[in-house]
């Protein structure tokens, strides 16, 4: 299989607070989207790289990303799904397409290139089948009504916490997309769109220093993320 990698980034950070976008804010010198793009590129030096941004952050996007020949940039939509539509077309309006897609949060700089290869693997053994990393949920879960009293204890075992990247055939999650976009469906992830067209997607395990940045503490946790990968 052949691979590009889009990095939806459009999203205006809202949980995260704190003036400038997410994606756009330094860790210890340098920037979350950039971190996010070195990963990509350290793993696979000629693989495209699209970057979804918003309308508004073009000059931002510039200052914080190390540009080479197969970075690319567009402009998103208002839903995730809809940023992440457009980088799949653009991948398939490439003149050499990939056959699959890498679609990965700009929020999560932190997965290793061993989850990259992992993910790569099962695309490789069986490239028809989605995959997405995730890790199985620890705690004890309540489910709870309206009063905060609870109805139940949902047993844990079968249940998982979906990261990225979440890898896909190509031409198929982006008809898939597209399908979503003239329904109106809303989703949170990609692997979402092949499970509600009963396709199949295979968990690998995810990794718990690939945390979403989504709140302004996660910050602090990243950081730490940092002193620890460049002691
Ligand atoms: N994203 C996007 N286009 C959108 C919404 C989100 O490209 N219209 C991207 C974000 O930039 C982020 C990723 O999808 O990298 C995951 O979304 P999330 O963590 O929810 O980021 P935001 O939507 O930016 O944050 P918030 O929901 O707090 O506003
Ligand atoms: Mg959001």
């Amino acid at each position: 299989p052949t691979v590009g990698i889009v990095i939806p980034a459009a999203g205006r950070g809202t949980r995260a607070g704190q003036g400038c976008q997410k994606a756009y804010r330094r860790i210890e010198g340098d920037t979350v989207i950039n971190r996010t793009v070195k990963l990509f590129r350290s793993w696979n030096l000629t693989c495209p790289i699209v970057i979804i941004h918003h309308a508004d952050d073009t000059a931002l996007l510039e200052a914080s990303i190390d540009r080479d020949d197969k970075i690319y940039t567009a402009i998103g939509g208002a839903e995730r799904g809809a940023s992440v539509l457009e980088g799949l077309r653009f991948l398939s309006q490439l003149a050499n397409p990939p056959s699959h897609a890498f679609i990965h949060d700009a929020a999560r700089p932190f997965a290793s290139q061993n989850l990259l290869n992992t993910v790569f693997d099962a695309i490789r053994k069986d490239p028809s089948v989605g995959v997405i990393p995730a890790i199985s949920v620890a705690d004890t879960l309540k489910k709870t009504d309206s009063n905060g009293l609870i109805i139940q204890t949902v047993p844990r075992e079968s249940l998982h916490r979906a990261q990225t990247p979440q890898a896909f055939e190509l031409h198929t999650i982006l008809s898939a997309h597209e399908r979503a976009a003239t329904s109106g469906l809303s989703y949170t992830d990609d692997a979402s769109l092949f499970e509600e067209i009963g396709l199949p997607v295979r968990v690998v395990p995810g990794e718990s220093n690939n945390i979403k940045l989504t709140y302004t503490e996660d910050f602090d946790e990243a950081r730490r993320l940092v002193s620890v990968q460049n002691p």
